[in-house]
């Protein structure tokens, strides 16, 4: 849950090689002018992951999508698929897991996901 390459290389570096490992093609888009502060970089990391593996297990997307950014020292990173939608933390504990660990570093989580897609998962997490 902590791999290697994220201590490393950081963040974009992880998030190109958990999408790397995703059956469902991702394009990412990360490009952040620093390294951010270890918590920040974890608990993106963990968000880019639940999201990448239920857009494997529940999205049927054939598309999706990866970006982040800093702006005024806030990271902003979103996770996109083009699939059916219908995500709902109360179907399982990953989405609640999510929440629980940004709101621990002070960080905001929205989800959308109409019937029908698309499903947008969108994190906010100040790094100053
Ligand atoms: N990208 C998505 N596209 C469509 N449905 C989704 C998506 N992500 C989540 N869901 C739906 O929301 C439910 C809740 O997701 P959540 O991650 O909380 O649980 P889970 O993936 O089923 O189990 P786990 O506790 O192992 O994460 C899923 O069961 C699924 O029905
Ligand atoms: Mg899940």
């Amino acid at each position: 849950m902590h791999p290697q390459v994220l201590t490393d290389r950081g963040l974009a570096a992880a998030a190109r090689d958990a999408a790397g490992r995703s059956p469902v093609p991702v394009d990412v888009n990360v490009s952040l002018p620093r390294r951010l502060p270890e918590a920040v970089e974890v608990t993106a990391y963990y968000v880019v992951s639940e999201a990448l593996a239920n857009i494997a297990k529940h999205s049927r997307a054939g598309r999706a999508r990866v970006l982040g950014l800093l702006v005024d020292d806030t990271l902003i990173m979103e996770i996109r698929d083009d699939g059916v939608g219908g995500a709902d933390p109360a179907g399982g504990t990953g989405l609640i897991g999510l929440a629980d660990r940004v709101a621990v570093v002070d960080g905001r989580l929205s989800l959308s996901s109409p019937a029908g897609g698309p499903t947008t998962m969108r994190v906010e997490i100040p790094c100053g």
